[in-house]
């Protein structure tokens, strides 16, 4: 069993921890922001993450997992310590790193012994170097150490079970053993890990979350086309998903993609291609469509309201996808800013991000349930796919609201269901049930059968 330093506290730098000292390893999280260490230390979580309060709760009270503020102390016996620390975006897109060489230095400035830095932050190509000259530069001269890249792969809202059933580990440094000595750490997890290069690992993170963006901007872009044409959106990526070149995840229209990580990590890829000289067209126009799927929400609710002036509209959902209170450039947030600054009044209801959201959105009455959300709106809106909202009473969700119009930012019910129960039902990409009555392409006269 290991000793393991990890710095930052946050989702990947709480979650793993959490995960290594729950395989039986000493870990001592370490973060600057004392406020969360003492939270922590007092089993307080600064995040909700399904599962996450349960494991920190067990392996601290099994003396296997500890919170510090001290660098001296959580190095004092490590073998390997990992940087998850975040890296924001800069002002031009590109990632910020000024966390990441903070620590980096720290760690370096405090460390005793031989050590393996392990980054787990997403950090630009050529940060494993980069780290390498901190480390050169601050690190006593009797004791040695070598930088491994490490990315990290887990979703908010699934953080616990996708580090401890990954789909892979993907290590890279410039020496092999140290890569093996990590790799030690993930053997009891049972699941491939690829060793490469520092650079290679580094761009497997950014291609990998560039990739799925892009998937999800590219069923947008076709559920926009199938609101034209009168097909479905869902039936088109359930038989899309079935080839097994495709795949069935992350091809799910809606109001697109948001986050702490996929808006960061395209731009950042962007920034990092445009200023080595190649055109991140591709990149770009996926950016552009995930802004495209939230101005079409708007129109969608332009039209079938006739104008959204003094409309009002109940926004289901704040945070950016479901199963966490992350709000950090969530697409329902931009949504209810676009329509307030068209005039619509906004109610909101969000299962556990109203408190997060209140901070970012100004007059929007953050209410209690959904049917408090719903009473007297002009239409409801589903801008986070919740479980919950999958099980609304939609009979008193009706009864409550002035209009009966769902515009389905989700794609979560069944358009012919909600007609049948006299609601006017606008999806995303769900065909001609999808579209308002005026907006609905005119329909051809069928030929008589002879
Ligand atoms: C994402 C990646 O999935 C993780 O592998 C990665 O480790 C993480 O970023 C990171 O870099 O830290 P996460 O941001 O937690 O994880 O969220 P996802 O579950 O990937 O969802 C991202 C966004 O895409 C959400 O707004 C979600 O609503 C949206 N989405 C997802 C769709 O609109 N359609 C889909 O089919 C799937």
């Amino acid at each position: 069993m290991a000793d393991i330093c990890i710095v930052g506290a946050g989702h990947v730098g709480l979650v793993t921890g959490a995960c290594f000292a729950d395989l039986g390893n000493e870990v001592t999280c370490l973060d600057v922001n004392a406020a969360k260490i003492a939270g922590l230390q007092q089993g307080k979580l600064p995040i909700y993450e399904p599962g996450l309060e349960e494991l920190v709760e067990r392996n601290a009270a099994g003396g296997r997992l500890r919170f510090t503020s001290s660098y001296p102390e959580a190095l004092e016996r490590a073998e390997f310590a990992f940087i998850a620390v975040d890296t924001p975006s800069g002002s031009e897109g590109e990632a910020d790193l000024s966390a990441v060489r903070r620590a980096a230095r720290a760690v370096a400035e405090a460390m005793t012994h031989d050590l393996i830095i392990v980054n787990k932050s997403t950090v630009p190509i050529g940060t494993g170097d980069v780290v390498s000259n901190i480390f050169a530069r601050h690190v006593r001269s009797d004791v040695r150490f070598w930088v491994v890249s490490n990315p990290e792969f887990l979703r908010e809202g699934s953080a616990v079970q996708d580090c401890l059933q990954p789909d892979r580990v993907v290590l890279g440094g410039t020496d092999r053993a140290a890569a093996e000595r990590v790799a030690t750490l993930y053997e009891p997890l049972r699941c491939p890990i690829i060793i490469t290069d520092l650079r290679t690992a580094e761009m497997i993170k950014y291609a990998s979350n560039a990739f799925l963006a892009t998937r999800i901007s590219f069923i947008n872009e076709i559920a926009a086309i199938c609101d034209q044409l009168g097909a479905d959106v869902k039936e088109v990526a359930r038989g899309m998903g079935y080839d097994k070149r495709i795949g069935p995840g992350f091809l799910e229209a809606g109001l697109g993609w948001g986050g702490s990580c996929f808006p960061k990590d395209v731009r950042a890829l962007s920034h990092m291609a445009a200023v080595h000289g190649t055109h991140p067209g591709l990149l770009r126009a996926v950016m552009e469509i995930n802004q495209d799927a939230r101005r079409r929400m708007v129109h969608k609710l332009r039209a079938v309201l006739e104008g959204l002036d003094e409309r009002v509209i109940a926004v289901l959902g704040l945070s950016f996808k479901p199963n966490t209170d992350d709000v950090r450039d969530s697409p329902a947030i931009e949504l209810a800013r676009l329509l307030q600054h068209e005039g619509a009044i906004v109610r909101a209801y969000d299962p556990v991000a109203s408190e997060n959201a209140g901070a970012l959105l100004r007059n929007v009455a953050l209410c209690a349930s959904a049917y408090e959300a719903a009473e007297g709106a002009d239409a409801v809106v589903v801008a986070t796919d919740w479980n919950e909202f999958k099980q609304l009473d939609l009979r008193r969700l009706r009864r409550v609201m002035r209009q009966p119009v769902i515009v389905d930012g989700r794609n979560v019910y069944d358009p012919a269901a909600m007609r049948a129960l006299g609601f006017v039902y606008v999806g995303v990409g769900r065909g001609n049930h999808a579209v308002p009555p005026e907006t609905r392409p005119p329909q051809r006269e069928q030929p008589a059968t002879p």
